[in-house]
């Protein structure tokens, strides 16, 4: 027996090591019709790990201390992140890393909640599934709000102020709340403090705990895919292997690397070429240190916050209160908690759908879009309507679902195959046509409005 042999076997006589290989790797089959859209799992995991990384490396250098620094209007925080970026070696990488990682975390997750979306993922026997991809969302929005103070730059401060006195329109508790959140009346030192503990250690220990469960959960399901068939159902009754399932690895392996070349070029280039990203992945705000004396004349979050955003002031404030328009901010992160349930098709895939869902989500990805855009946005009236307009479709592709899923079933144009099928020419072009048309609209909106 070779050297490696023998040290495998002391090890599998000790530890699973073989065992946890072939159970979620070489023997977990699955489905080979696996397409783009199943890159954005394995692209989420490998930016939470650059995150990890990154963010380690960013906290050997950072302090998280308000006070200012002798003689200056600077804070040591602020101080501390400008040394990360002139003097300590590699120092500009690590941080330009971290802060487009941020960025792209939300844009392989989005696109990753999207496919459970058009495919019904989210669906029995996947509801745990999803619910713990929805936990991971919502620590995915603190772990990015926390950090963003870090830099205590004038965004940090300002968006914190403004995040902060939200929870304090809550009733009875919401003003205890604020102060327990920032440790203090205002936020301080203080705040940036227990930010930063939450920050850079509470928060990615529950993000990581959950990321395992979900993998956990998903192997034991197994795999969705884009026609929407359970493959677990048709196994050869021999090997009792799906007839339409392939060992994760080597098959998968090998895709997902391309997926992650793609992704690492896009990433460098905006590094290397654009790490503000015209302003959208760093505001040029938060390049001026923190002034509690000077509110900037429009604070608005990063644009991954913006469609939430855009749905709280999109509310009036009724009776001298913003608590609505903060319920309602609430009601549209809770309300994709409820989705394997508010969903009374039998179909998954959005392929073998009828209209109404197919008209219902295309509706919904132009409210998102266009929410977006105007939560990125200063308010003006018209504005403010089409943003009030764009949140009753929000709301309304939800909230209609259990009626029109369950009248839509009999209109379905194509049916359901036994088998998974091969993507077709006409729909990649259907695929890349629906893509112009929604990046064309998002630009032409985000210019005229
Ligand atoms: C740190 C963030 C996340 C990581 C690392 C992650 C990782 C993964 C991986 C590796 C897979 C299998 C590969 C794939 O299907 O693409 C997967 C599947 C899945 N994830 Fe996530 N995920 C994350 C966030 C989320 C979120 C926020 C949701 C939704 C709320 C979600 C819902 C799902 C669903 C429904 C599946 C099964 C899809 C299918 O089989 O069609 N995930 N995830």
């Amino acid at each position: 027996m070779s050297k490696g042999k023998t040290l495998l076997n002391w090890i599998d006589e000790r530890f699973p090591l073989s065992s946890s290989i072939k159970e979620h790797l070489t023997e977990y089959y699955a489905p080979k019709n696996f397409n783009f859209w199943y890159f954005f799992g394995s692209l989420a995991l490998l930016v939470l790990v650059m995150q990890i990384i990154t963010g380690i490396f960013l906290t050997m250098s950072y302090k998280p201390d308000a006070s200012l620094v002798p003689g200056t209007s600077v804070s040591v925080a602020f101080a501390s992140v400008e040394y990360i970026m002139r003097d300590v070696g590699g120092g500009w990488i690590i941080r330009y890393m971290h802060s487009t990682g941020a960025s792209m975390f939300f844009v392989v997750v989005y696109l990753h909640m999207f496919r459970g979306l058009i495919y019904g993922s989210y669906k029995q026997p996947r509801e745990l599934l999803w619910l713990f991809g929805m936990l991971i969302f919502l620590c995915l929005m603190a772990e990015a709000f926390l950090g963003y103070l870090l830099p205590w730059g004038q965004m940090s401060f300002w968006g914190a102020q403004v995040i902060v006195n939200l929870f304090s329109s809550i009733p009875v508790i919401g003003p205890d709340l604020s102060v327990f959140i920032r440790g203090d009346f205002v936020v301080s030192d203080a705040t940036l403090n227990r930010f930063f503990a939450l920050h850079v250690i509470a928060v990615p220990l529950v993000l990581l705990a959950l990321v395992v469960a979900h993998i956990l959960a998903l192997h034991e399901v197994g795999s969705n895919n884009p026609d929407g068939i359970e493959i677990k159902n048709n196994k050869d009754p021999v090997t009792h292997i799906p007839r339409d399932g392939i060992p994760f690895h080597p098959y998968y392996t090998v895709k997902d690397i391309l997926g992650v070349a793609v992704f690492l070029i896009v990433f460098s280039a905006i590094v290397f070429f654009a790490p503000d990203m015209g302003g959208y992945f760093l505001e040029a705000n938060n390049f001026i240190p923190a002034d509690p004396l000077k509110t900037p004349p429009h604070i608005a979050p990063v644009w991954y916050f913006t469609p939430f955003y855009a749905i709280l002031r999109a509310v009036p404030s009724f009776l001298n209160t913003q608590v609505w328009g903060v319920l309602a901010m609430g009601a549209a992160v809770v309300v994709l908690f409820l989705l394997p349930w508010l969903d009374r098709s039998p179909i998954k895939s959005v392929r073998y759908r009828g209209p109404v869902f197919k008209v219902m989500l295309a509706l919904f990805v132009v409210a998102f879009i266009g929410l977006g855009v105007l939560g990125a946005l200063p308010t003006t009236n018209v504005r403010t309507v089409v943003a009030q307009i764009l949140s009753v479709i929000y709301f309304a592709f939800f909230l209609g679902m259990p009626i029109y899923t369950r009248y839509d079933k009999g209109s379905v144009p194509v049916p359901v195959p036994e088998r998974v099928t091969e993507s077709t020419l006409k729909r990649k072009v259907t695929f890349l046509v629906l893509v112009l048309v929604v990046i064309a609209g998002a630009v032409a909106f985000a210019t005229t409005i």
